[in-house]
């Protein structure tokens, strides 16, 4: 069992296969961490609690003030002595924060259980997850806390939640709830995150942590383009290869907060979960909260050792989607092509055309519904664009079908235009705060989802539309932030549980959606990769990692999100140049090479396009289905950032049984007299002989530890792509 308590120690010790993560109850009761890392026997567990001594371990004895300060709790409580960062506080009757609780009892279970209305990981087949729950009670108010842990058989991955249960009679106001906090072995380390902004999100960061607090978070109402709930902490000289490094995400799609705090104690407490900024949680007799999932990962194998669990625990344990093991259709978006300018024929004659280059599906985005020829208006009217479309758009999806291609949809389900039909009828059906100008976000505002007839209206519109045409993919938007949440519903404590009954709404509508359409490839957007989460993936086996369609800001946009999340989760489509982002130029064989191993497309006019590169499309295509087994299932390797310089970025996939591989390199501004790139390939069979697409063969040994030159090519912005194969 990868879950134990030791009755001598009460210590708690969860083991994966490579990481040892263990707590303990003390005399008084209390629950504290001591070790996240590395694996250890459980012959060492007296070494674990010799850790002890390190730290306070009574409150009653405690002498001098400094000591009180020196608590590692496992879940740490406010207002009793530990000044770092609390993970729960809780209002009494009287208004009072503080929180302190004992620990009561536990249970140890095979397998793991759902949490209620919210997404979270699942066992994929019996036995390869245990699960913990650790109960602590507050004795003055009746507060009842259940720590959730689970631990995955085969990867280095422990998930942790936390259910708040209110015993006593009188109603307790939350207003912090996170869903995990460790503290760290003292020592040097970083923080990675990542940062951005619309068009170039997912930067990776890497800085020195110092003392004090340093975090990333939102209060958008979702992840946001500017920052991701994932990030991790790691060794100071920890690299791709080697060192330790925490990784952690929430399964969660709106406000939160992720950080690591670095006190007098020297002990790094990293911390994640729902942003306290704003929110309040009214919590009456008997009422529960659950809080998001983390999902933490550990790896010694340096940072491309943590990415490769996260895309493991993500394809395995997340994506519900039954289009996550299979090769999805190469679809061809409108967006770019024709923004809000179409009609039915200039639509067909994009599809004749992608249909020639064996493209499989076409996707009508934003334009198509009320009476939409700008962004002005018509959100929440969900009914075909008579205008664009007389008598419905049955016409376009049968010749479409007819073509032998797939037709999907664009919706944005959750805004509401001014200027549309449903304003008009129900002008409360959006966030506002009475009294209050509201704040328009691309000439819209945002539905309040919170509300169950609000969410049934919409739900019921897209459900008539996708029950009468054959829609087989449904593109998901949100385009702008939340401003002004607030509703006249909620009293006043509610009003900042509405940001979270918001997301729960979202989820609730989500979750009708792939219930009622099974095989629907469901694609979550927002604004680009406004909303890039394991929250959206457990719905949804792709989401658009971005607006900026640019070759080369993909590089920096793609590698930071696989830090955390599998390649075949990124939406990425082969659009025209001039680049609509940048401006900029780069071949089309770059452009395809930068979105092979992603949730592949186009997005461009090819009525536009030349006849040349026309003509490259259907080998393309070939290309993206040869290796899609490969870059879908197999491990991701980084092997050059392209975010720390102008000269190239690569990566690697490798299959499972390390019978195959895939190199890509792409150059991005060609320098003369510079020798060529040497690349070290990784995670292959050193004892293994590879050959390459050429009949040239080499040692894993060799490609690993001597590396291959790959030849520049003269010009900017060159891709190169490698390929080997496990001689028998
Ligand atoms: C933002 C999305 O990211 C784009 O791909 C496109 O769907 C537009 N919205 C449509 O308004």
């Amino acid at each position: 069992m990868p879950i134990n308590f030791y009755e001598d120690t009460r210590t708690f010790k969860l083991d994966t296969p490579n990481s040892t993560y263990s707590f303990f109850v003390t005399e008084e009761g209390l629950l504290y961490h001591t070790y996240y890392g590395k694996f250890v026997p459980d012959t060492d567990l007296i070494c674990l609690a010799n850790i002890k001594s390190d730290f306070t371990t009574g409150r009653v004895s405690n002498s001098g003030l400094g000591a009180l300060a020196k608590f590692r709790f496992e879940y740490v409580p406010y207002n009793t002595g530990d000044w770092g960062e609390p993970s729960v506080i809780v209002a009494d009757k009287n208004g009072n924060p503080t929180t302190d609780f004992y620990y009561v009892g536990h249970r140890i279970y095979a397998g793991k259980e759902p949490l209620a209305a919210l997404p979270a990981t699942f066992s994929a087949e019996e036995g390869d997850v245990s699960s913990l729950e650790i109960y602590l009670e507050d004795k003055l108010t009746g507060l009842k806390i259940t720590l959730k842990y689970s631990v995955f058989e085969k990867l280095d991955a422990i998930t942790r939640s936390v259910l708040l249960e209110n015993m006593g009679q009188d109603t307790l106001v939350v207003r912090r709830a996170l869903s995990s906090n460790i503290d760290l072995a003292n020592g040097s380390y970083d923080m990675i995150a990542l940062h951005g902004d619309w068009a170039r999100e997912s930067f990776m960061e890497r800085l020195p942590i110092r003392h004090g607090n340093q975090a990333v978070s939102s209060c958008e109402g979702k992840t946001s383009h500017a920052t991701n709930n994932f990030y991790a902490v790691c060794d100071s000289d920890a690299t791709e290869t080697h060192g330790n490094v925490y990784g952690s995400c929430l399964v969660y799609s709106g406000n939160f907060v992720s950080g690591v705090g670095l006190g007098c104690s020297e002990y790094p407490r990293m911390y994640t979960g729902i942003n306290p900024v704003g929110f309040s949680w009214e919590l009456g007799a008997s009422d529960t909260f659950q809080t998001p999932e983390a999902i933490l990962v550990y790896s010694s194998e340096g940072i491309g050792g943590m990415s490769r669990t996260f895309h493991d625990v993500i394809r395995t344990h997340i994506i519900r989607s039954p289009w996550k093991h299979r090769c999805r259709p190469v679809l061809i978006n409108n967006w770019e092509a024709t923004y809000f300018d179409f009609n039915t024929e200039k639509l067909l004659s994009i599809a004749r055309q992608a249909k020639d280059a064996g493209i499989e599906m076409f996707v009508l985005d934003d334009g198509w519904f009320g009476c939409r020829n700008d962004d002005s208006n018509s959100l929440g009217d969900w009914f075909v664009f008579e205008e664009k479309f007389p008598g419905g758009f049955g016409h376009l999806v049968d010749e479409i079908n007819k073509l032998g291609m797939k037709f999907g949809l664009w919706f944005e389900p959750e805004m509401i235009s001014p200027n549309s039909e449903l304003y008009r009828a129900h002008p409360d059906w959006c966030l506002h705060v009475k009294g209050r100008d509201g704040h328009l976000g691309r000439r819209q505002l945002v539905l309040d989802y919170s509300r169950k007839e609000v969410r049934d209206h919409i739900y019921a519109q897209m459900h008539k539309l996708l029950s009468t045409a054959n829609i087989e993919y449904v593109k998901w938007d949100h385009n702008r932030s939340w401003t002004e949440v607030g509703n006249e519903i909620e009293g006043y404590h509610s009003q900042g549980s509405i940001a979270h009954k918001m997301m729960l709404g979202v989820y609730d509508i989500m979750n009708r959606l792939v219930t009622d359409f099974p095989n629907l490839i469901l694609e979550n957007c927002a604004g680009g990769g406004g909303r890039f989460d394991a929250g959206m993936l457990y719905y949804s086996p792709q989401i658009w990692a971005s607006d900026d369609s640019d070759a080369i800001m993909r590089l920096s946009i793609q590698h930071g999100l696989s830090l955390c999340y599998p390649c075949m989760s990124m939406g990425s489509h082969v659009s025209i140049c001039p680049n609509h982002q940048t401006g900029r130029y780069t071949p089309i064989e770059t452009r395809c090479a930068v979105a092979l191993p992603g949730a592949f497309g186009y997005e461009l006019d090819l009525t536009k396009v030349s006849d040349a590169e026309k003509a490259m499309i259907p080998d393309q295509i070939e290309l993206y289905k040869k290796y899609n087994d490969l870059t879908r299932e197999g491990d991701y390797f980084r092997l050059a950032n392209p975010t720390d310089s102008d000269k190239y970025s690569a990566w690697q996939f490798v299959s499972k049984d390390k019978s195959e591989a895939l190199v890509e390199l792409v150059s991005v501004l060609y320098r003369p007299s510079v020798p060529n790139v040497t690349l070290k390939l990784r995670g292959l069979d050193p004892e293994a002989v590879y050959a390459d697409d050429n009949g040239n063969k080499y040692s894993g040994a060799l490609l690993m530890n001597a590396g291959i030159v790959a030849n520049g090519s003269w010009g900017d912005f060159k891709a190169q792509i490698l390929h080997f194969t496990k001689c028998e």
